[in-house]
């Protein structure tokens, strides 16, 4: 298993608060290899049973944030759409997910398909953005959904390619999964936790479906100026690159919030590193800057019985 020994302190650690001293950052990483709804209230309609079950575990569900994500379902594979800035940073979130699922699984890193034999969920996973290059990295990929959209615009899309064709789409939730007892060896939400209801029960889900031992990787945006300047200021209003009101500022999470809430439900974390993006070139590269994107890797500690 990765270690998490900070193996030096570099300038970013200064600036962190104390619950992150301890988390690995990019520049502290072994050298990085670059690589190329129920909308229904967490009732699958092609469920066979549709009646909405008592649950334990509150719904994650924000139904206005799925009505967004519903109103451009069709646009999930317009490069030049609403999703682009998810697929200009896609290389780079599975830079950091192969490197550290690799160091974690003791995967060969050289492999084509270091995945090979890795039962991976994409929670949120829209169109299958990042399902679709799991699966070719060799895991077993199950890709869920709250909105119904999504998942058939993913089943379509994935059903192009043999490799693809067999990951498993679904319309539901994680907490209707972890009813389920399913688990997982990397559970993966990219985007999404700034989107659910209840961010620390939505953790609470995420390592409920990590297995004993197993990863959780998650991305979303930092609550800072910078963020609101960028994220929201910037990329709604003046770029254009996000529908306007796509992200509400008060539902992002500081890194430090999302250490604390992933380790009250069990998940540690190890590493992070932050998306910045250079507007010369117009690409996103891994970075120490956690100020606005980010992205934490964290293992799960519990007894085999717990877990
Ligand atoms: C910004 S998109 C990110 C998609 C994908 N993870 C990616 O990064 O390419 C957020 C996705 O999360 C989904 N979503 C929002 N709330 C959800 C919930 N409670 N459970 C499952 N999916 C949810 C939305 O439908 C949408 O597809």
């Amino acid at each position: 298993m990765a270690s998490s020994k900070l193996l030096s302190q570099p300038r970013w650690h200064r600036f962190l608060p104390r619950n992150l001293s301890r988390v690995r950052l990019f520049s502290d990483l072994p050298s990085q290899r670059h690589v190329s709804e129920p909308q229904n209230n967490g009732v699958d309609p092609k469920s066979n049973n549709n009646t909405r079950k008592a649950s334990s575990t509150p719904s994650s569900l924000k139904e206005p944030e799925l009505a967004k994500f519903s109103a451009i379902a069709d646009t999930w594979w317009d490069y030049e759409g609403p999703f682009k800035p998810l697929h200009k940073m896609n290389p780079t979130r599975l830079a950091f997910i192969r490197s550290t699922l690799v160091r974690h699984f003791r995967k060969d890193p050289l492999s084509a398909r270091p995945f090979e034999g890795l039962r991976i969920i994409d929670v949120g996973c829209g169109g299958g953005i990042l399902s679709e290059p799991l699966a070719r990295m060799g895991a077993t990929v199950t890709g869920i959904d709250a909105v119904e959209k999504n998942i058939k615009i993913a089943r379509l899309h994935a059903n192009l390619d043999p490799i693809t064709s067999n990951i498993e789409y679904c319309c539901t939730t994680a907490e209707k999964l972890v009813e389920e007892q399913r688990k997982f060896d990397a559970v993966i939400a990219l985007e999404v936790i700034e989107h659910v209801a209840n961010p620390a029960e939505f953790c609470k889900s995420l390592s409920a479906l990590t297995a004993h031992e197993g990863a959780t990787v998650v991305s979303t945006i930092n609550r800072s100026l910078r963020s609101y300047a960028t994220a929201i200021v910037a990329a709604e209003y003046l770029l254009h690159w996000l529908p306007k009101g796509t992200h509400q500022w008060s539902s992002f999470l500081t890194p430090e919030e999302l250490t604390m809430i992933l380790k009250r439900a069990s998940i540690d974390v190890k590493e992070m590193a932050g998306f910045v993006f250079n507007p010369i070139t117009g690409r996103w590269s891994l970075s120490d800057d956690i100020s606005v994107n980010f992205i934490a890797f964290g293992t799960k500690e519990t007894n085999e019985e717990q877990g």
